[in-house]
């Protein structure tokens, strides 16, 4: 025996199970943002950013809405038991950049639809992909969910992206479905199954 060496463990005192507890990421963390239920002074940050025109035009036919409107959709959507919402938070900063949601949650077929928007300043960064993956991730794994679908305005191209690059697969076209900047455009209907996600 060299002194000072490790040696291996005495047989009895080897463990003889793997570790009961496995490390796991949080359920509601991306590698760039978080998931988090909204706080009320969500509406006042993000209120502005929300009724910027250049989001809107993505989101349908949105009007500008005072904070407590955004306080007042916070709270009825807290209601509804068809509904989930989420604050979308960057983890570098803990900044809340924007929000997203199932809705239409049905037990039954295990689906439900997904919504997303991002204030401008962040677009482009990779947290619109990391928050639809997360969100994805969770449906399937903690809310027993099989699919998750969403409808996107054919003038969304960084949307159809993201989309895409997380696994969604176009399933129909409603033709000039949507009427956006006074022009009538075509909405895309896209569904992803669970063992389509594209994690990362
Ligand atoms: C759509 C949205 C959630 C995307 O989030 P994001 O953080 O900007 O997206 P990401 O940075 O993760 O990815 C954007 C992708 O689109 C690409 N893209 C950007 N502009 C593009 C354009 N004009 N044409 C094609 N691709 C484009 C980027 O290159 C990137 O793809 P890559 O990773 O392959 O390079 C966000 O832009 C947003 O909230 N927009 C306004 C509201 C909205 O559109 N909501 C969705 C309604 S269905």
């Amino acid at each position: 025996m060299v002194l000072g060496a490790a040696q291996p463990a005495h047989p009895s005192y080897a463990p003889r199970y793997a570790p009961l507890v496995e490390e796991h990421r949080p359920a509601l963390e991306g590698s760039l943002i978080r998931l988090r239920k909204p706080e009320p002074t969500d509406a006042d940050m993000l209120n502005d950013l929300f009724n910027d025109p250049e989001v809107g035009e993505h989101l349908g036919p949105i009007m500008p809405q005072p904070v407590s409107g955004f306080r007042a959709f916070i709270e009825s959507a807290d209601k509804d038991p068809k509904t989930a919402i989420f604050t979308i938070e960057r983890l570098a900063d803990r900044a809340p950049v924007g929000g997203c949601s199932f809705f239409d949650i049905e037990t039954s077929q295990r689906s439900a639809m997904l919504g997303i928007w991002l204030a401008k300043p962040y677009w482009n960064q990779g947290l619109g992909s990391d928050a639809v993956r997360t969100l994805c991730r969770f449906a399937f794994d903690h809310m027993n969910l099989q699919r998750v679908a969403l409808d996107v305005f054919a003038t969304n191209p960084r949307g159809l992206r993201v989309y895409e690059k997380v696994g969604f697969r176009l399933e129909g076209t409603l033709r000039r479905a949507e009427f956006v900047n006074g022009e009538l455009v075509d909405c895309y209907v896209m569904g992803l199954l669970a063992e389509e996600l594209v994690d990362d």
